[in-house]
């Protein structure tokens, strides 16, 4: 659509998660005159980060170092890791950190004032700091949306979709990305930022899948985008499906409880039915393998017993420690009539992160010019085939200040003249459309697949993806699009990717190829496979 009014910035940031936020943060505190225009589909406040439990991990005991991070992020992401990126992790982690503190976050403490730190699945030292016992990405997003509203340098626009980059035709730079504006005044309707960055940080995809711990908006609009745009898009097959989520029966669909894993960090395990336990003998971690390996195990056990969830036993904890340490699980599992002080809490894996996204460099810039890609829609390669506990808010906060780095020392660009789109997203009405996409993607790419089940999901989107009548555009029809397109770049990934690893398990290749390690399977819109 043709923009009706535009606006201009230094930098457009789209997406107001960890790595939105302090993206637009840093670079107006690294600059003195930089304007950063911040798009938000929703509010500020909406998405992923505000639902984050556990915490975010860096090395800071001790007893702790860079190095045993990196050891543990590489164990976790079964050998697709990238070392310099894992190492920039690790090493910026720290002081990262300390930025986010020093912002005003406010982290659990322990008694003589230090940062208290968990573990999580995979991690062989206490590195895990948390806030509000598990509330700690509500305590992020707080303390960061207070900062950008009190930044007169960051203009916020919310219930905003980006729609498509706008390109200089010549150079095929990026000039700014269209926008449709839900809501009233002079910012209504489809419009433009003219700018020469934009910074996707829209977060993940998780609602291509029936059940997932990610909110409603987390529709993979920024992954479509930058497909649209042609951007390598690396390792959408690595899904990470999280362990145990609130199991609320077989017809529960859409953005489900999560019962976080620091909980098995506290002492907390897996039983089936009979009280057995599920990850005895499986891992020399136990409960506390990497996610990946919980999640098949889990997966294989249901399977196996004809059952559709499992259970965590935590009623050793009592009441004290469920009070003080994991209030928010608490209330939610009392909000779905379950009791933990008084019955095991029953779980099943349910979608929870992509581990791939749009290719980026170590700094943050996709394979297109201008277009940069942060958090959980850039591949940086961090996470390889599964991504480490706690690792994603750090890795967007890393990653963000190394953006806003880059973008700080550029020298200045004059705001460009209009471009012209690059790709046209058509909105999508059918509300069955996004309902089939669901259940289709649940049923053959969750945690155990089949290439047959993938060959046959891959056919059925490709129908699905046939023109319907264009709809009256709104949230939901740029939201089914994009959906689409990103469940079938995810399906074009993981056919081909014929063997086992990390969180994508095949039971007709049930083992890793060495080859593979080697070989990025790269996915263009087309379903096409590099
Ligand atoms: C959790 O609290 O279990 C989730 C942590 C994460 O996804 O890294």
């Amino acid at each position: 659509p043709e923009p009706g009014w535009t606006v201009e910035a230094d930098v457009a940031v789209v997406g107001s998660g960890i790595a939105g936020l302090s993206t637009a943060l840093r670079y107006v505190q690294l600059t003195e005159r930089g304007r950063v225009v911040l798009v938000t589909k929703d509010r500020l406040s909406t998405g992923s980060t505000a639902y984050a439990q556990g915490g975010i991990a860096a090395a800071m005991a001790p007893e702790d170092g860079p190095v045993a991070h990196m050891v543990d992020t590489h164990l976790a992401g079964a050998g697709l890791s990238d070392p310099h990126a894992v190492n920039v992790l690790a090493t910026e982690g720290p002081d990262a950190l300390r930025w986010l503190i020093g912002l005003g976050a406010e982290f659990d403490r322990t008694d003589d004032g230090g940062l208290a730190l968990t573990r999580e699945g995979g991690h062989r030292a206490d590195r895990v700091a948390h806030a509000g016992g598990d509330a700690t990405g509500a305590e992020i997003q707080r303390a960061l949306v207070a900062a950008v509203l009190a930044e007169e340098r960051i203009e916020a626009i919310e219930h905003a979709v980006a729609l498509d980059t706008l390109r200089d035709p010549g150079t095929g730079a990026v000039r700014g990305a269209t926008l449709h504006v839900m809501g009233e005044g002079a910012r209504d309707g489809v419009g433009a930022v003219l700018t020469p960055a934009v910074v996707l940080a829209t977060g993940g995809m998780g609602q291509i899948f029936a059940a997932t711990t990610n909110p409603p908006v987390s529709t993979g609009d920024g992954l479509a985008l930058a497909a649209r745009a042609g951007a390598r898009l690396r390792d959408l097959e690595f899904i990470q499906f999280h362990p145990t989520v609130l199991w609320l029966g077989p017809e529960a669909r859409g953005r489900q409880p999560l019962v976080s894993e620091a909980l098995r960090g506290e002492g907390a395990y897996l039983v089936d039915a009979g009280g057995d336990r599920v990850m005895e003998g499986v891992h020399e971690l136990a409960d506390l393998a990497p996610r990946d390996v919980v999640a098949r195990t889990i997966a294989r056990t249901m399977a196996e017993q004809g059952v559709d969830h499992v259970y965590l036993e935590t009623r050793h904890f009592g009441r004290a420690t469920w009070e003080r340490r994991f209030p928010t699980i608490l209330a939610s599992c009392r909000e779905h009539g379950i009791d933990p002080l008084v019955q095991p809490v029953p779980v099943a894996p349910a979608a929870h992160y992509a581990s791939g996204g749009a290719e980026v460099d170590i700094d943050g810039r996709t394979s297109v010019p201008g277009l940069w890609a942060v958090g959980e829609v850039a591949r940086t390669g961090v996470h390889g085939a599964n991504r480490l506990a706690s690792n994603s808010l750090l890795e967007g906060l890393v990653y963000a200040d190394r953006i806003a780095r880059r973008l700080a020392e550029a020298p200045p660009v004059p705001r460009p003249a209009r471009g012209v789109a690059s790709g046209t997203v058509t909105p999508l009405a059918d509300p069955a459309c996004a309902a089939r996409v669901r259940t289709l993607m649940s049923r053959h790419a969750g945690v155990l697949r089949t290439g047959e089940g993938l060959a046959g999901l891959a056919a059925e989107l490709d129908a699905l993806a046939r023109p319907s009548s264009p709809a009256t555009p709104d949230v939901a029809a740029w939201e089914t699009a994009n959906l689409l397109t990103v469940a079938r770049l995810v399906a074009a990934a993981a056919l081909h990717r014929t063997e086992s690893r990390g969180s994508h398990q095949r039971a007709d290749h049930p083992e890793p190829r060495p080859g593979l390690r080697i070989r990025p399977v790269v996915v263009r819109l087309e379903g096409n496979t590099a």
